[in-house]
């Protein structure tokens, strides 16, 4: 559920980033020492394969062009944590919160979960997702495990304020909750007031997090939800680039509001640096479809349909499924994501406070 063209990122700002990462390479010396992932199947890396739910991808074409095969990542290869895992130059992927190991707990886990939303009700019409509030109590488990593993909780602390936190919610709220309840009808809830709903409980998790220590915190808004194949199928291409007008709107007003938040934070959370990453991007390379799902979709729920042979040309594709961008699309994003996130690992580290 992401993005659509509204080209800008000079190419020459992707090949510096290329040469950065061989560097990187070479070093092997991660920018920070942990990355923590919350999130929905932008992020999930098979978090749901355990779970009592339709939203999942651990079966072929998923994972066709992913070393070993599926994961139960909604790709055919890598998806945005990966990317950014290896951009941060970390040896391996975030492996995901369900297999964990106390040596991954350290490094940092992916909590991330296909069909998670902000709300606790998002997604469960498709099962036991992991909503956010599940994902943080999860991570309140884990702070408690680096406080035995580390030495201490002042120990812990000093590691979790280093890490990075990918936070990315939203989409499901609207895609799984909103628009399926509300698209026609007028009551309970307008966009505004179910928006501000949303921002009132992500602000509280938020700080939430910051409770548990997290100082550096990378948000990603909704993506442009109006042009998600599925919804152009379901609801009809309105607008002028045949996205669902609509929907558009919303998913903005959303990362309006959500700017406003973070904002908020920053001003109110002693030593926080909450950071919008805006990975619009303005070039898409050899992406030449941006319109056209590569696998097979069923129509209900825009899944690839298990056991279909996808498309050859993967990296022309901007989508691989209805929902979700391909390895090719989540490359170039994960690229522009990483420069917008810089404040948080470029910077140095703050005097420590306790
Ligand atoms: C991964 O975790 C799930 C649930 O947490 C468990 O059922 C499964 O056996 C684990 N798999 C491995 C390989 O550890
Ligand atoms: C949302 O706004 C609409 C229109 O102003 C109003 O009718 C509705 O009661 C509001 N809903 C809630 C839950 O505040
Ligand atoms: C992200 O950046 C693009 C290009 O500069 C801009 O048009 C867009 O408004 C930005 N989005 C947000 C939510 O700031
Ligand atoms: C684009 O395609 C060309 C020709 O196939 C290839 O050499 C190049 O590496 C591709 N660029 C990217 C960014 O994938
Ligand atoms: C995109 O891909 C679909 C399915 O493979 C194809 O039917 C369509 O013509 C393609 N569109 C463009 C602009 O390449
Ligand atoms: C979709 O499935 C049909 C029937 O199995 C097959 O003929 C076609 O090649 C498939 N198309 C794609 C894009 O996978």
């Amino acid at each position: 559920m992401k993005y659509h063209p509204e080209i800008f990122v000079p190419i020459l700002i992707i090949l510096s980033l290329f040469s950065q990462w061989e560097q990187q390479q070479v070093l092997a010396e991660p920018q920070v020492p942990c990355f923590f992932i919350f999130g929905d199947s932008i992020v999930d890396n098979g978090n749901n394969n355990f779970r009592q739910t339709t939203s999942r991808a651990d079966f072929l074409p998923y994972g066709i062009d992913f070393p070993g095969g599926p994961t139960g990542r909604f790709s055919n290869g890598r998806n945005i944590a990966d990317i950014l895992a290896e951009l941060l130059g970390f040896e391996k992927h975030i492996p995901r919160y369900a297999n964990a190991t106390n040596e991954d707990f350290v490094g940092g886990v992916n909590y991330g979960s296909g069909g998670a939303g902000i709300l606790d009700e998002t997604g469960t019409t498709l099962g036991d997702v992991i909503s956010y509030n599940e994902q943080l109590s999860n991570h309140k488990g884990t702070v408690r495990r680096l406080a035995e593993l580390l030495g201490g909780r002042l120990a812990a602390r000093r590691h979790l304020r280093k890490c990075i936190y990918y936070v990315g919610l939203g989409n499901n709220d609207y895609l799984l909750n909103y628009f399926p309840k509300f698209y026609s009808s007028s009551a309970p809830y307008n966009p505004q007031n179910f928006t501000s709903l949303l921002i009132a409980q992500y602000s509280k998790q938020l700080r939430k997090l910051y409770r548990y220590g997290a100082r550096k915190v990378a948000m990603f808004g909704t993506g442009v939800l109006g042009c998600v194949p599925l919804q152009i199928t379901k609801y009809g291409g309105t607008d002028s680039s045949g996205c669902v007008g609509t929907i558009n709107e919303v998913s903005s007003l959303f990362n309006q509001k959500l700017k406003r938040l973070i904002s908020d934070l920053n001003n109110r959370l002693v030593d926080a640096t909450f950071i919008y990453t805006n990975d619009t991007v303005t070039s898409y390379g050899n992406i030449t479809n941006l319109t056209d799902p590569c696998c097979n979709v069923s129509t209900s729920d825009g899944a690839c349909i298990a056991g279909t042979v996808p498309c050859n040309n993967r990296e022309e594709h901007f989508f691989w499924d209805a929902v979700h961008p391909s390895e090719a699309a989540t490359m170039i994003t994960g690229k522009v994501a990483y420069i917008s996130m810089s404040p948080l690992y470029s910077t140095t580290d703050l005097i420590q406070t306790w």
